[in-house]
């Protein structure tokens, strides 16, 4: 009979992404001895400074920064071949040891450069509604999945199969390209000498992960899935259409790792101190000033895979609640608590207004978020540095009074606060650390 066994975690963006987890996995790894990532795909940017050295990883997850931590890529990423290798090749020169430490799910989905040229013509077809993605072919190879069409790694690595779906798909994909967006077609025979070189490359990578993470768990080893993107950025529970094509919410750790719900202990979610969403869609709190430009400034809210601007906005707690919920969190990380040093007051968002009535409740249609007016609290700022600080007790007094109202109001404990990019700038407190540690 299966023992539950507890101390794995989930550990996940609260809001649209790009809270600042990779470092915050990259803390946290210490304490586990397998990281699994279990949706999304090399849309994600982790971002890992140590020791002033800069790693943004995309699609391995960042626990394989430790030595002795076990990466895990699960059947629910999308898998771009010739992105793994990259990400593989700048571990292997940075000196990380990769071989038997890091595995991919023999059951994960291929992204296709067709996925690619299908997005690309689609994203900017007349008459479609832009979502603004990272154009890395994530929602057409989902497409594929869920249509029952989609190429798994393990089918990359049979050569005969390859080469007969890449000769069938691009046939499709070629003609509804041309057809409705008038693309030039991509040569199959070319994409198949490309993708069985790097099958050949993929290939020691690959296991059977669900087998090799319940083996784990039976065996005492403590597992970390790490989320990507963000929970509004989920497929079901987020603003759709504006979202990715994969479940980030804690729901897709397990389908997205085939690991029991039982079997999963907690669920940590990171926010940071204010809100920011790049793409398209709804932001209800979103800021059209100069504090808006200095936060970006501040923050350096320039996404880690396309560059483009962040949009910042004030900590929203409706949205922060909901993301609560849909996850069952227990534990909140806040990040970038540093970059509210410069706020002489922080207005933070404690419900809406909607037609003059007062609520928390999350539309489900994105044309209720234009009604919406948000109702804010102004706190305090405490116009010093928390940067670098290590200890609460060493926070001002108007952060603490920041961070307890964050606490209160969004029905989580906050289990730990960044105060800079590096993995030192970190404050871990007594009952989390004890609480990963049971
Ligand atoms: P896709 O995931 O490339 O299909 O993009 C869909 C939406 O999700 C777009 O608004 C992207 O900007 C957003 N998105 C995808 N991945 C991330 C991420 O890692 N951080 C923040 N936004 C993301």
């Amino acid at each position: 009979m299966l023992k539950p066994q507890r101390s794995s975690a989930v550990i996940l963006g609260a809001q649209w992404g790009d809270e600042g987890k990779g470092k915050i996995v990259d803390v946290l790894s210490e304490r586990f001895d397998v990281v699994a990532r279990y949706a999304g795909g090399h849309n994600a940017g982790h971002t890992v400074i140590i020791e002033g050295k800069k790693f943004v990883l995309q699609l391995i997850p960042c626990g394989v920064l430790r030595p002795d931590c076990i990466g895990v890529i699960g059947n629910g990423v999308v898998l771009d071949p010739a992105a793994f290798l990259g990400e593989v090749k700048k571990l292997r020169e940075a000196g990380l040891p990769v071989d038997q430490r890091l595995f991919v799910s023999d059951r994960a989905q291929v992204i296709l450069p067709y996925h690619r040229m299908i997005e690309l013509a689609a994203e900017t077809a007349p008459g479609r509604t832009p979502i603004g993605t990272t154009r890395r072919g994530i929602g057409p190879a989902y497409e594929d999945k869920i249509h029952r069409n989609g190429l798994r790694v393990v089918d990359l690595l049979n050569s005969s199969l390859l080469r007969t779906h890449i000769q069938n798909a691009c046939h499709e994909k070629n003609t509804i390209a041309h057809a409705l967006f008038g693309t030039e077609p991509l040569d199959p025979r070319a994409m198949y000498d490309e993708y069985a070189r790097l099958a050949e490359q993929v290939a020691p990578f690959v296991t059977d992960t669900a087998t090799l993470l319940n083996e784990a768990i039976e065996a005492g080893k403590k597992v970390m899935f790490e989320g990507a993107q963000g929970a509004l950025l989920d497929i079901d529970h987020g603003t759709y259409p504006f979202v990715t094509s994969s479940s980030s919410t804690a729901g897709g750790a397990v389908t997205g790792t085939g690991v029991g719900p039982t079997r999963i202990g907690t669920v940590i979610g990171v926010t940071k101190a204010y809100v920011t969403r790049v793409g398209e869609g709804p932001f209800p709190t979103e800021i059209h000033n100069d504090t808006g430009d200095l936060i970006r400034a501040r923050g350096q809210e320039y996404g880690a895979v396309t560059g483009r601007p962040r949009r910042c906005g004030w900590l929203d707690l409706p949205l922060l609640r909901y993301s609560n919920q849909i996850n069952g969190t227990e534990w909140l990380v806040v990040t970038k608590m540093d970059v509210m040093d410069a706020c002489a007051e922080i207005p933070v968002c404690t419900s809406y207004e909607v037609d003059g009535h007062t609520t928390d409740r999350i539309p489900a249609d994105i044309r209720g978020f234009r009604s919406i007016k948000p109702v804010y609290t102004t706190l305090k700022g405490w116009n010093e540095s928390t940067e670098g600080i290590t200890e609460y007790d060493r926070l001002p007094a108007a952060a603490r009074e920041y961070l307890s109202f964050i606490e209160r109001e969004s029905h989580a404990r906050i289990g730990m606060i960044s105060t800079g990019p590096d993995r030192t700038q970190t404050i871990l407190l007594p009952d989390f650390e004890a609480a990963l540690q049971a």
